[in-house]
Order: C-alpha cells, then structure tokens, then sequence
C-alpha cells in the first residue's frame, strides 16, 4: 500500500478536525473536496478576494449530504487575528491556502499582497499556536527559487526574488521555522510549482496560463505567448498537491516536520508543447481550434525555466505523484468545457 493510501485509510477510520483556509479558492475547495469524501471534520475560512461561493457550491454537489454536513464555513480575513483565531478552535490539522496569488498582482499591489500574504499569514500562525493544532502545513511557492538558475530545484538552494508576492512567501517560511524554533509550531512548507486542475478560475488579469488558454480556445479567442514559447513550467495536477497535503499533515516522521518540501511533478513543460496539449484534447472532445498563438514579449518578473526536484517529498513524505500532465489535462478539460460554456457555472460531475 502507498504511503497515501495508508494517510486515507488511516483518516477515515479515525476522522479529524481539519481548517482550511482559501476553503473557496482552487486548491482549497480541492483539498475540501478530498477531506469530506474521507468523511472528515472541515472548517473553511474565506474572505472571498479571489475564490468563490460557486466553488463551494461545486464541491457540496459532488460529495455526499452527510459529508457535506461535516462543513462549517466561516466569512473572514485572515487579516484579522479573532477571525483566525475563531477558526483555529478546536482544530488538529491546518492547511493555510489563504493568500493572493499571482506575480503580475503583487508587482502592481505590493501593499495588498503583503497584508494578505504575511501579516496574514503571521495571524494565522498565533492563532494556530495559541490553539496548539498538531501541524500548520501551508501554501509556500516555487516563486521563492528567484533567479537562481540551477534546475532541477533543490529545496536549499534559492536565488533572490523576482517579486514581491515571492518575497511574501519566503517570508512565510522564514516564520514558520522561528515559530518552530521558538515556540515548537510543528509547521510544513509546501512548494507549490504551477497547479492546474478543475476550479482554477479562468477569468481576470491574473488567471493561471492552462484555465485561461483553455477557456480561450474554447471560445475561440487568439491565444498570447509571452516570449519564444520555450519557457517551461512543471505543471502539477491538483490531485498530486492535495496528496502532498495529507501527507505533509499526517506524518509521524520526526524528521519530516518543520521542513519544505517541492510539490511538483518533477518534469518540464514548454509553452508551446502546452499549447499544442491542449488544442489536441480539445480537438478529441470535439472543438477544433484553428488558430496559431501570437507570440509578444517575455512578462516581467517570470523566470524562463522551472522544475522541481521532488526527492526530498519521496523521501520523507513518501509522496508519489501518479498524475502525468497530459493525462491530468483530459481529466480537467470536461470541466473547462462545461465552465467555459456555461456562464452560470453549472458544475459538472467529471
Ligand atoms: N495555483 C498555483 O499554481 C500556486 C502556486 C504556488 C503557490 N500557490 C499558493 O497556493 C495557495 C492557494 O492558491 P490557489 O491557486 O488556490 O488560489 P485562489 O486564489 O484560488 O485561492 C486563494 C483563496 O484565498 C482566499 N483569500 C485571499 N486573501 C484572503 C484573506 N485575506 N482572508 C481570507 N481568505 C483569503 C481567496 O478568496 C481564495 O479563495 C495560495 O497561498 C497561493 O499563493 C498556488
């Protein structure tokens, strides 16, 4: 049996409490998703700045009524330290999502992103130790690798940031260890690289690049490359970041607390090998798209090339990605179907 299908089995025969917060964001209402079905305790904490109710509402309309009576939804900002700290109560594990995402949002609104991303995030963490959880496991970023220019990237080598939502989630990993040194927070920073998967919106300034090529070749809008198309990304299918999750929050190996871990596939995508991914599957459910993408400068602030090393989440974690972008891109692609024609978000059982 895999390490994950132990973490599983293990959780449903002994249910928990769990807080999520950015429970109506993309990651969160997925983790969310995964938690009712194992038949746990969920409190979700949203302030709605980028998520949405109809997440919510998507994910009650896939999990069982009884599941869904396991949810206690909370309205709130991570900003202020009693909605924090009325969201800790009582709770073992924390997955902290909360956070505004997106490079080109925080070169624009520093401000912003900073009261969300750290003094947010340092409420969060008084709140989880004055509430003493049994681990504070949170959203970090491969954004934190900067310009250093080694790949693949290895946990404890970072260059320096490229932006200020980069330097906000190094900050965090810099207080989850003082809280772990100092006040024995049992914490777990999770380096996300580029997840993808159903509930990612598509729309806005700031929309992650495979919801928004999608929605757009389904509406058959031209699609922009941001320099030569030979930039790579490693595309991380959501099912593999929620495994990364129960892991990270589950381990009784001492040796894996108050760590960083890559969370990742360990490949490498170009944006020009995405492009033609997603226009053939399209193409297989259907929708041809023509048109050739029209390329225009390099964004500021992006790196050129990014992969993880994931042996460290291997080794400590036993975390094992099974999903593979190309497959993982006919899964979610239903979903971008349905979403993209449907303005009312009718949700779609995939
Ligand atoms: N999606 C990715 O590829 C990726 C990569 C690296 C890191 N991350 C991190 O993962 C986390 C989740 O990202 P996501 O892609 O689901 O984004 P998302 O925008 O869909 O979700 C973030 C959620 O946090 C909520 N939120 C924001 N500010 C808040 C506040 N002050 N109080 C309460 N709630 C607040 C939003 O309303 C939203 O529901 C974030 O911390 C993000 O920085 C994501």
């Amino acid at each position: 049996m895999t390490a994950y299908a132990q973490c599983k089995h293990r959780l449903e025969a002994a249910p928990q409490s769990w807080l999520l917060t950015g429970v109506a964001g993309f990651i969160g209402s997925n983790l969310l998703e995964t938690l009712l079905n194992l038949k746990q305790r969920v409190v979700g904490l949203d302030n709605f700045a980028t998520g949405h109710q109809r997440n919510l509402d998507e994910v009650q309309s896939l999990v069982k009524p009884e599941h869904w009576a396991n949810f206690r939804f909370i309205e709130g900002d991570i900003r202020n330290l009693e909605d924090c700290n009325r969201a800790c109560q009582g709770v073992d594990y924390i997955l902290h999502q909360a956070a505004l995402g997106s490079v080109p949002r925080s070169v624009e609104d520093p401000i912003t992103t900073n009261s969300a991303n750290i003094s947010g995030f340092l409420n969060m963490l008084v709140a989880a130790r004055d509430a003493n959880v049994e681990r504070f496991v949170y959203a970090a970023s491969s954004s934190t690798y900067g310009d250093h220019p080694g790949l693949p990237k290895v946990e404890n080598i970072i260059g320096k940031p490229l932006s200020p939502y980069a330097v906000s989630k190094y900050v965090n990993e810099l207080y989850a260890d003082v809280f772990g040194q100092t006040y024995g927070l049992k914490c777990i920073g999770l380096r996300y690289f580029n997840v993808f998967g159903p509930r990612q919106d598509p729309d806005g300034a700031y929309a992650a690049v495979i919801p928004k090529w999608a929605s757009s070749m389904i509406k058959g809008e031209t699609i922009f490359i941001n320099g030569d198309g030979e930039t790579s990304r490693d595309f991380c299918f959501i099912a593999n970041t929620v495994q990364a999750n129960l892991l990270a929050a589950t381990t009784e190996n001492p040796a894996a607390i108050n760590q960083i871990y890559n969370v990742a596939l360990g490949d490498r995508t170009t944006l020009n090998a995405l492009f033609n991914a997603l226009r053939d599957t399209l193409g297989k459910a259907g929708i041809n798209y023509s048109k050739e993408p029209v390329y225009r400068d390099f964004r500021a602030g992006d790196v050129r090339h990014s992969q993880a090393d994931i042996t460290k989440a291997k080794k400590l974690l036993g975390y094992a990605p099974l999903h593979r972008v190309q497959s993982s891109i006919e899964q979610a692609m239903p979903w971008y179907i349905a979403n993209s024609e449907c303005p009312s978000w009718e949700p779609l059982r995939l």
